[in-house]
């Protein structure tokens, strides 16, 4: 098995995170004898100090000759002023749009060990279980027009999908209900929007396609109630980009931090792994950032990308031991400070899990 991965840790708390989430990549590969390469490439607010630009040709090149992107996070305060497209986070959008992965995976899974951390009841969210497919390149993030006329106090952007962009995120979404719980709820606001007319008609007649697989459809404003009040009730929530923007921070208060949740960007030339959290200005440098979500974004990276499954539900098992045992990064400790441990600490405590694991998995093997 060989992997190259292009790490682009991007600013604030991402290059503290990336930084355990290649430690147990590199752990893998280790143990199972597998050839990951690593390279390291500048993107956001730390590119457009060095380079001008938060997505340097050098790194586009290097992400584009990579099987893999894992990427940190991007954002700093230091370019609030700037307008939307020389910002930090253009380099990501540019990248997304560049490496043409169109389904983003963002899975919300309430931790048993964490449902007391909820500020839902833990009988609410135990249990929940949930997929995010936001579509990636469509909808307001990429549309034209988008303008800002400042003399006529006026702005706009364009909220437009194909019904072939629909059609491509549907099947992703339909194929992996069908891995796992058999349902589709698809998140519009069909009830004022055109652009969701056409997706709404558009993913009625893919599932015809999947009579196995139920679909149901939600408006996002109901769809964001529900998620709170009901979570068990989804499987996959397949959604256009802004709306899958929204909800998946807000499924982060099933998981009790958005610390949690990792994702990744399929059906491109390369794929992307993100956390789904940002770059956490406020906290960056201190040490205490959760690397959780970076390292299930590694576990993501064994399963899309390496088809190492074995290994990737290896790291998530660490993950579920290590947070059984109790240890907890800031965000997740609610002012209990006896099992509170450092990003490097949390980062650490999975390795060491992982380590036994797959020591276990391999004695079972010799004998
Ligand atoms: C996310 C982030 C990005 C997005 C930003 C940083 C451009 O919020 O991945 O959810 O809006 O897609
Ligand atoms: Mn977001």
């Amino acid at each position: 098995m060989k992997l190259k991965i292009l790490v682009a840790a991007g600013d604030g708390i991402g290059p503290e995170v990336t930084a355990e989430a290649v430690r147990i990549l590199e752990s893998v590969a280790e143990f199972g004898g597998y050839d990951f390469e690593f390279r390291h490439a500048p993107i956001g607010g730390t590119a457009i100090k060095v380079h001008g630009s938060p997505l340097p040709e050098s790194t586009l090149d290097a992400a584009l000759e990579s099987d893999a992107v894992l990427l940190g996070a991007v954002g700093s305060n230091e370019f609030n002023a700037l307008p939307p497209n020389r910002r930090p986070e253009a380099g990501l959008l540019q990248l997304r749009q560049a490496l043409g992965g169109f389904a983003n995976l963002r899975p919300s899974f309430a931790w048993p060990a964490l449902c007391s951390n909820s500020p839902l009841r833990a009988e609410v969210v135990n249990g929940a279980d949930i997929l995010f497919v936001r579509e990636l390149l469509g909808g307001l993030y990429f549309g034209e027009p988008r303008s800002w006329d400042r003399e006529a106090g006026s702005a706009w952007n364009t909220m437009r999908y194909t019904r072939d962009e629909v059609i491509r995120v549907a099947r992703v979404a339909f194929e992996l209900a069908r891995a796992r719980r058999n349902k589709v709820t698809s998140v519009d606001k069909a009830n004022v929007l055109e652009v969701s007319q056409l997706w709404r008609a558009t993913v009625s007649e893919i599932a015809t396609q999947y009579p196995d697989v139920t679909l149901e459809h939600q408006y996002v404003d109901a769809c964001a109630m529900h998620l709170m009040n009901t979570p068990r009730n989804f499987d996959v929530v397949l959604t256009e980009n802004l709306f899958g923007d929204i909800l998946s921070d807000e499924a982060a208060v099933i998981t009790g931090s958005l610390g949690m949740l990792p994702s990744a960007t399929i059906g491109g030339q390369v794929n992307l792994y993100e956390p789904v959290h940002g770059s956490a200005p406020d906290i960056a440098g201190k040490g205490i950032a959760n690397p959780l979500g970076a390292i299930l974004t590694a576990a993501m990276v064994l399963r899309h990308s390496a088809k190492l499954e074995q290994d990737a539900q290896a790291v998530e098992t660490s993950v579920r031991k290590v947070l059984e045992q109790g240890y907890r990064t800031a965000d997740l400790a609610r002012g209990e400070t006896r099992m509170t441990v450092s990003t490097q600490e949390m980062g650490r405590l999975v390795y060491q899990s992982l380590n036994e694991i797959i020591d276990r998995r391999q004695a079972m093997h010799a004998v």
